[in-house]
């Protein structure tokens, strides 16, 4: 027996009617990226290994278990892309696009080799947005207004919550891990395995641990915000202040550093609870400030950075399971042509149906192309979902006639060839 060859464990193949919700998602949020003037760029999946090694941060977890990385045929090493912010920086200094508009997004998959579990994928998708040169509370707000936008579009406000954050300059971070690297010391035994690793490597990363919210330890624990410089606390301040007024709900989570080594002052992600466990929550987007990475990415010049990307596999879960978007599933395809019997009908047929496309370019068509007899073709009809039927056999071509048949209110009609586009633009044109 053959061995059947399947997916790559953590990659996933999506049918119908999944890849409708998807495009309409993707739809609603481009729709309100375009609205407020943000340009879709096109990047690479694959990008010189170096440029995530250096910029990620070396003990992230994406650098040192996540990527994939191969050698191409010259030996240079190249990895395929686990997150969208460095291509799209090498990209804008690569064709040095600063002066020109400064506000992007971009959409596609990203490769990370997690341990796969239900919204946790080693091919996921990300919709990215990044702002380049601006530097204000201000932009940095317009990023979290979108966001909220398409929740609200998407109906899912009530299922997901906005936690923010600052992490001040790298100056303020030095100082601040000199005192948790001395805190997990002292509670070296309230650590598991995996963090008890990171305490030299990657200290910021334990906060994120969901395990230590419960422990009596977290008063104690050193917070960021004690060790902040007065301009990063500033900028925070007035940052929470515009989304008050902009009636965003929001909670400061003084923990929350973010996967990524990059970022500087305002960091954010927007998390939803897990279904099973209320302790447990997955982030649908997160993003931040990166000024300091595009700075040494572009050899000092004085550049800024702000962003975010949404997981679409989560929120798509997310969607789904709160029936917040409703599909139109009653009909799937509007007309099915039935050519019954003879060469000259199915000749018939594609004539008609080039006529069609051509008068209604919207509508979803197919030709049966069965040869079965016409009871079975309408039931392969009723099988795609179909809202009409043409039929033309030898009877119709000597009369110059097509039947049409209305599968939702069960009715057929015999129409001359030359009324079938006024019938059908009764149906459609309305
Ligand atoms: P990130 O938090 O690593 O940030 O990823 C953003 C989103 O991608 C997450 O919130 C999550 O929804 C989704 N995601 C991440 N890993 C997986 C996975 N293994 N399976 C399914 N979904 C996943 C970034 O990637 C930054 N580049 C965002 C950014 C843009 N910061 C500034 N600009």
């Amino acid at each position: 027996m053959i061995k059947l060859i399947k997916a790559v464990y953590g990659m996933h193949d999506y049918f119908f009617p999944d890849t409708i919700l998807w495009k309409k998602i993707e739809n609603i949020i481009q729709n309100i990226l375009n609205n407020y003037g943000y340009q879709e760029i096109k990047l690479p999946l694959l990008e010189h290994s170096e440029l995530f090694r250096k910029s990620i941060g070396e003990h992230t977890d994406v650098i040192e278990k996540e990527m994939y990385t191969l050698l191409d045929k010259n030996n240079n090493s190249l990895t395929l892309r686990p997150e969208g912010t460095l291509g799209f920086i090498r990209a804008v200094i690569e064709h040095n696009i600063f002066s020109n508009n400064k506000r992007f997004w971009y959409n596609g998959p990203m490769f990370r080799y997690e341990r796969p579990q239900k919204g946790r994928y080693r091919q996921f998708h990300q919709i990215g947005l990044e702002v380049l040169g601006l530097e204000s509370p201000y932009i940095d707000a317009e990023i979290i207004i979108i966001i909220n936008n398409i929740w609200k579009k998407l109906n899912i406000t009530k299922n997901i919550f906005l936690e923010i954050n600052t992490i001040g300059s790298l100056k303020d971070r030095k100082k601040y891990i000199e005192k948790l690297v001395l805190f997990w010391e002292k509670n070296y035994s309230y650590l598991d395995l995996n963090d008890k690793k990171k305490i030299y490597t990657n200290p910021l990363r334990i906060l994120d641990n969901y395990k230590y919210n419960n422990i009596k330890q977290l008063n104690f624990i050193p917070k960021l915000k004690d060790f902040l410089n007065k301009e990063s606390i500033d900028k925070f301040n007035k940052f929470c202040n515009i989304l008050n007024i902009m009636n965003i709900k929001f909670t400061i989570n003084y923990y929350l550093v973010r996967g990524l080594d990059y970022y500087n002052d305002i960091v954010f992600e927007w998390k939803t609870y897990d279904i099973s466990n209320q302790n447990i929550s997955k982030t649908i987007c997160g993003g931040g400030r990166y000024d300091k990475l595009i700075n040494n990415m572009s050899n000092g010049k004085n550049h800024s950075g702000f962003g975010c990307a949404i997981g679409i596999e989560r929120l798509l879960l997310l969607v789904q399971k709160n029936q917040s978007l409703k599909l139109n599933l009653n009909f799937l395809i509007d007309i099915f042509l039935i050519p019954m019997e003879s060469n000259s009908s199915f000749k018939k047929i594609l004539v008609i149906s080039e006529l069609i496309r051509e008068k209604f370019p919207k509508l979803r068509m197919i030709i049966s192309y069965c040869f079965k007899s016409l009871k079975k073709q309408i039931i392969q009809a009723n099988k795609y979902k179909s809202r009409f039927i043409l039929i033309v056999g030898q009877k119709e071509i000597k009369n110059n006639l097509i039947i049409l048949k209305d599968l939702y209110i069960r009715k057929q009609i015999s129409i001359p060839e030359e009324k079938l586009i006024l019938n059908l633009e009764k149906y459609f044109n309305s």
